[in-house]
């Protein structure tokens, strides 16, 4: 049975990490920053952890006491006065730490990485070329792990959404329609949504091979955040008329609009399907709940 560390177990991604790999058998640590994990005990297979990446000393003791051979770094800070030290310095912890014990990386990266400005899509040969805060301290966490983990596998993914529970992004999307919010999604801003049971899937799959660098892990399908509005709205029994749009590069923020990820490696090398979403949606029963 072999043992993993999943960084963040508490979060979107982390939270299906840690049901998926609990469910295949591996011995799992799963660590947890400001909400404890709602499970009423540890078990001998899922030992939950508190942690703060950007503290070393606590990322070195967890990882010497739990002794994994394998750590899935989710962590992240998206925006805010902690982006960096989270992001950047966290990444640096947990790879300095997992190159000092011998223990392979998983690291999270993203396509935001990129300016947006490509036609056509991104592929793993591609330099980061960030134009955001959180592009940029995405791309300098790569740079360390790149630089402390040379054989570390880096995952650029993109939207990660799922049903239960419902992401934020189609929380985002369902509090436009509600009318909670009057935000506008773009037309101009192209992502590859994926399923985060097809990531989480897709990630341990790739724990047990041998694969190192850089490789691209997004949906099948390339879709405007308008369009994958709509397509969210209507699964979720609301009026997409009720989702207005407009143009990022009309925006006074300046975003990345074409974030397309090649991921034509990944279905190489992986069974695991990287469904699109209107497969996905088709697949899972719709619902006015949420
Ligand atoms: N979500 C997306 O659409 C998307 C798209 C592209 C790439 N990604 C990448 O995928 C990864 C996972 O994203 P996600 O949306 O699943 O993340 P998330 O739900 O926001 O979860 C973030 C996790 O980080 C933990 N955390 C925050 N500050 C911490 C600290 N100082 N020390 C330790 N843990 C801390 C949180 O713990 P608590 O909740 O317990 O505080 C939580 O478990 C990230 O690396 C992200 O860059 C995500």
């Amino acid at each position: 049975m072999q043992r993993l560390f999943i960084t963040g177990g508490t979060g979107y991604l982390g939270g299906e990490l840690v049901r998926q790999a609990y469910a295949q058998g591996w011995q799992v640590a799963a660590t947890y920053f400001s909400h404890p994990p709602q499970v009423a005990v540890d078990d001998a297979r899922l030992l939950w952890l508190s942690l703060d990446v950007r503290d070393m000393l606590q990322v070195e003791e967890a990882l010497d006491a739990f002794q994994p051979d394998l750590i899935i770094h989710t962590v992240f800070q998206q925006s805010g006065p902690d982006l960096w030290s989270v992001t950047v310095e966290g990444a640096r912890n947990v790879s300095a730490a997992a190159q000092a014990l011998g223990i392979r990386l998983i690291h999270m990266s993203s396509d935001v990485i990129f300016d947006g400005e490509r036609e056509g899509a991104y592929t793993e040969q591609d330099a980061p070329s960030p134009v955001s805060p959180y592009g940029a301290a995405k791309a300098a966490a790569e740079q360390f792990v790149t630089e402390h983990v040379p054989e570390a596998v880096l995952v650029r993914t993109s939207l990660i959404y799922g049903f239960t529970p419902i992401d934020r992004h189609t929380r985002f999307v369902l509090d436009i329609a509600d009318g909670r919010n009057t935000a506008q999604l773009f037309y101009d801003e192209y992502r590859c949504p994926i399923f985060v049971g097809d990531l989480a899937a897709a990630l341990l799959e790739l724990a047990q091979g041998d694969y190192r660098g850089v490789i691209n892990i997004a949906g099948a399908e390339c879709m405007s955040r308008h369009e994958f509005g709509i397509l969210l709205a209507q699964h979720h029994g609301r009026d997409p008329a009720q989702l207005s749009g407009s143009l990022s590069v009309d925006s006074t923020v300046r975003r990345p609009r074409n974030c397309r990820l090649d991921s034509s490696r990944a279905r190489q090398i992986l069974q695991t399907p990287l469904r699109g979403v209107r497969t996905v949606l088709d697949s899972h029963p719709a619902t006015a709940n949420e």
